[in-house]
């Protein structure tokens, strides 16, 4: 089921290499979020479903006191790799976002690149009450996610890259319940080795979808102000593809 995050981990960053590269510009954005819509000043932050830490590593490159969670070692030992060769101090914990028992710990806690949508109606509201526990008042929730529809009925997206000796070819498509919002996201990934022989996975993940509205209307149940922007701007803008949601404890 999460062969990406398994077995793969060591290639999530190839084969994500180009939004990683960008992860400044949305760094950029999030500090903006934490001066604007936070009611405190940020400072520790509770990187959820962090992964390989691209994100993580670069909060805590400038100066945030940073603690990243998963639920896959494999991702968290890529992160922590990294870090380490960077001379990073970050706190990585492996577990799962919806038993954390943090209780007033946190300035800001994050869920980068889509990462909500791994959680149903029922386990959102979960999530929702453990990170405002997590939060100290004032303190802001943020996380990403897409326009559902853009794209819709486009064939699959085929792409490259390296790593290593090693090229990947990475072919994107997917399904859409439409009923019940799941959204099934299917990748074919071929590492082919230098000497020509070809390794394949197939990943096959069930997401939520949620629209900016039904993101609003849930998450007004425990915080105390929501606002949903859209791409890097603080406003929402009707042709946005990827949004995000800004909940303040
Ligand atoms: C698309 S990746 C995003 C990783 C990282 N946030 C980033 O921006 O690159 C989704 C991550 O969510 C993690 N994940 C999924 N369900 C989780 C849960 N219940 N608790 C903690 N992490 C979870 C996966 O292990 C994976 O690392």
């Amino acid at each position: 089921m999460h062969e990406l995050y398994t077995s793969l981990a060591e290639y999530y960053d190839a084969i994500y290499r180009r939004r990683a590269e960008r992860i400044g510009e949305e760094i950029d954005f999030v500090e903006e979020v934490f001066r604007e819509d936070a009611e405190l000043e940020v400072r520790r932050v509770l990187d959820l479903a962090c992964g390989t830490g691209i994100p993580t590593l670069e909060l805590a490159r400038r100066g945030y006191e940073v603690t990243g969670l998963d639920l896959h070692e494999e991702m968290l030992s890529v992160a922590r790799e990294k870090a380490r060769n960077e001379g990073l101090n970050i706190k990585f914990l492996q577990g799962d976002a919806l038993e954390i028992s943090f209780e007033e710990e946190f300035d800001a806690v994050t869920m980068f690149f889509s990462s909500i949508m791994y959680f149903d109606d029922s386990a959102i509201q979960g999530l929702f009450n453990s990170v405002k526990r997590a939060l100290k008042p004032g303190g802001v929730f943020i996380a990403d996610f897409p326009c559902w529809f853009y794209g819709e009925g486009d064939g699959p997206i085929v792409w490259d890259e390296r790593k290593d000796h090693e090229k990947l070819i990475i072919t994107d498509w997917r399904e859409v319940g439409s009923a019940f919002q799941k959204l099934h996201f299917k990748r074919l990934i071929q590492i082919i080795k230098p000497d020509g022989s070809v390794r394949a996975f197939m990943v096959d993940d069930e997401l939520n979808i949620y629209t900016p509205r039904e993101m609003r209307l849930l998450a007004e149940r425990h915080f105390r102000k929501v606002r949903i922007y859209g791409n890097l701007r603080r406003e929402l803008r009707p042709d946005d593809r990827r949004y995000w949601l800004v909940a303040i404890r």
